[in-house]
């Protein structure tokens, strides 16, 4: 049985400028232990996706199930079943750490917690402020407190919607040290991150979403090696001819070009020098996740243009 099941998910919201669909029928399944990412850019629907699964948004049509329990029809056995960090900061400003963790296990119906909350605190870094107030935490501080508060009554999946924006380097270590061994231990991991190389070190699958569509679902090492092998990448001051602009990823001064060999290289090495264009600080890389990401969505959306008449 999957850990998670989305079946033909699809979701309207009304707005006051009409209707607008931001899940058009994502149907994939994450297998109980993996750690499953979920990528998209703004507005793709990864959030709403999120918040059908946890039972906080209700599908216009399809069917969600979590260890094969429906979020609608069986909601208590579902929300039992996942603990979810969500993308929005909410706390209790009334609350210390401590209090907070017990109140979340009293809901779930746990009433002698302390020594997973104690584990809790210490793997996340947070032993020393398990009596400060939520108000008096810091914003990277507060996002520990969510996590723990998701993971308190030890759920089986675990969901994480965008755990590290704008969060320091610390507690993204702290916390993929943490996740990637409760995911060692067997928990399912369900990650929506913009950091494509978090996306790329951790998970093993990955769905790419664009407009509410599932454009890409693979093993995270099928993903890469589909992708254009090598980048080339120079910095310029000089505009790029045609030919080169229209394959270029530029930003400012950087200028990256997909190059599946060496002769690939020099050919736009060579097609820059004719145009007149000084390329300094010139580098071969590999591919990495957020080359195939664009490739993917760059294709997904001359897709969409096409079918669109
Ligand atoms: N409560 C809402 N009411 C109306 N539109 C919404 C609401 N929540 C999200 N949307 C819209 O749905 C689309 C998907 O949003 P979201 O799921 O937050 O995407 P993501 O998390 O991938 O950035 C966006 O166009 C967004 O503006
Ligand atoms: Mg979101």
């Amino acid at each position: 049985m999957p850990a998670v099941s989305f079946q033909n998910v699809s979701k309207t919201y009304a707005s006051a400028r009409g209707e607008l669909q931001a899940l058009k029928g994502v149907s994939f399944d994450i297998q109980p232990g993996e750690f499953f990412g979920l990528l998209g850019p703004n507005g793709a629907g990864k959030t709403t996706l999120i918040s059908v699964l946890a039972g906080l948004v209700r599908a216009s049509g399809g069917r969600v199930l979590v260890q094969g329990h429906d979020v609608q029809s069986d909601y208590a056995a579902a929300r039992r079943a996942l603990g979810v960090v969500p993308q929005e900061l909410v706390f209790d400003p009334f609350f210390n750490v401590r209090e907070a963790l017990r109140f979340q296990s009293g809901y779930f119906g746990i009433h002698h917690n302390d020594d997973w909350i104690d584990e809790l605190l210490q793997g996340l870094g947070l032993t020393d402020k398990a009596g400060a107030n939520m108000r008096q935490l810091s914003g990277g501080m507060k996002r520990r407190v969510l996590v723990a508060q998701a993971l308190v009554h030890k759920p089986p999946v675990i969901v994480l919607d965008e755990p590290t924006a704008g969060v320091d380097v610390e507690l993204r270590q702290t916390l993929w040290q943490f996740i990637s061994q409760l995911n060692k231990q067997g928990s399912t991991v369900l990650l929506t991150t913009h950091y494509l190389e978090e996306a790329e070190a951790l998970c093993g699958r990955i769905a790419m979403l664009q407009l509410g569509r599932v454009v890409a679902l693979e093993k995270t090492s099928d993903l890469l090696r589909q992708a254009s092998s090598n980048v080339l990448r120079f910095k310029t001051d000089q505009a790029l001819p045609p030919e080169l602009a229209a394959q270029a990823r530029v930003t400012g001064r950087v200028v990256q070009l997909p190059a599946h060999n060496a002769i690939e290289v020099e050919q736009w090495l060579a097609r820059a020098r004719e145009a007149g264009v000084v390329a300094e600080d010139v580098e071969i890389r590999k591919a990495d996740l957020e080359d195939v990401f664009i490739e993917v969505m760059e294709r997904a959306s001359g897709q969409v243009q096409e079918a669109t008449p």
